[in-house]
């Protein structure tokens, strides 16, 4: 395992991204949507940088890999979100790799009627898009590497750690069946 973002580049990047939406959304009815589980840190970190008025929500996207199902198969759970219509949301989660995730969560956001819609993902993978949807915000671009730690897991290990590490064939060993965001 190798250190790729130490966790002092992470709270600059998460303060500056703060900064940036709190000028973004001043006067507005911010609802920040954390998308379980990936984003607690982010989610956690960045509405203490934006130091403005809002709201936190959550939404939970498992992903399921393996033989039993399709790759990329999806379930999003909105059991947990609260009312965002007409509210100015903004939708926070770890990573954007193929896209597929945020995509979906965008969709099922939109479908609660906000007045506004946009996201924000810590890391963004270079050159993985299977998407026409960015977003809006990130912290850092990084290559295709598998990461874990601030929130990033391999089978529901390593999010504890405070900074972002990369993972080798050796560490990643069997893929699991299910796998949580
Ligand atoms: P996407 O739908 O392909 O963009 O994948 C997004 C989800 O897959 C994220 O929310 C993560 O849970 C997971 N994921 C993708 N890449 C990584 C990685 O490098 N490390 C850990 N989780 C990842
Ligand atoms: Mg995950």
């Amino acid at each position: 395992m190798k250190v790729l973002i130490e966790a002092e580049e992470i709270r600059e990047a998460v303060e500056a991204l703060g900064q940036r939406l709190a000028a973004d959304y001043a006067g507005k009815t911010l609802t920040v949507v954390g998308v379980l589980t990936g984003s607690v840190m982010l989610l956690a970190d960045l509405v203490r940088a934006m130091n403005l008025p809002l709201r936190i929500s959550l939404i939970r996207a498992s992903s399921y890999r393996g033989a039993a199902t399709r790759p990329g198969e999806l379930e999003v759970d909105d059991q947990l979100l609260d009312d965002v219509s007409g509210r100015d949301v903004l939708l926070v989660d770890d990573i954007f790799d193929s896209g597929r995730t945020l995509d979906r969560l965008l969709d099922t956001l939109r479908g609660h009627h906000p007045a506004s819609l946009r996201s924000a993902v810590l890391l963004w993978k270079t050159g993985r898009s299977e998407v026409e949807v960015e977003p809006d915000y990130h912290c850092f671009r990084i290559p295709d590497v598998f990461v874990v730690g601030y929130g990033l897991d391999h089978n529901g290990e390593y999010r504890y750690l405070p900074h972002i590490a990369g993972l080798d064939d050796q560490d990643l060993g069997e893929p699991s069946d299910l796998g949580r965001n």
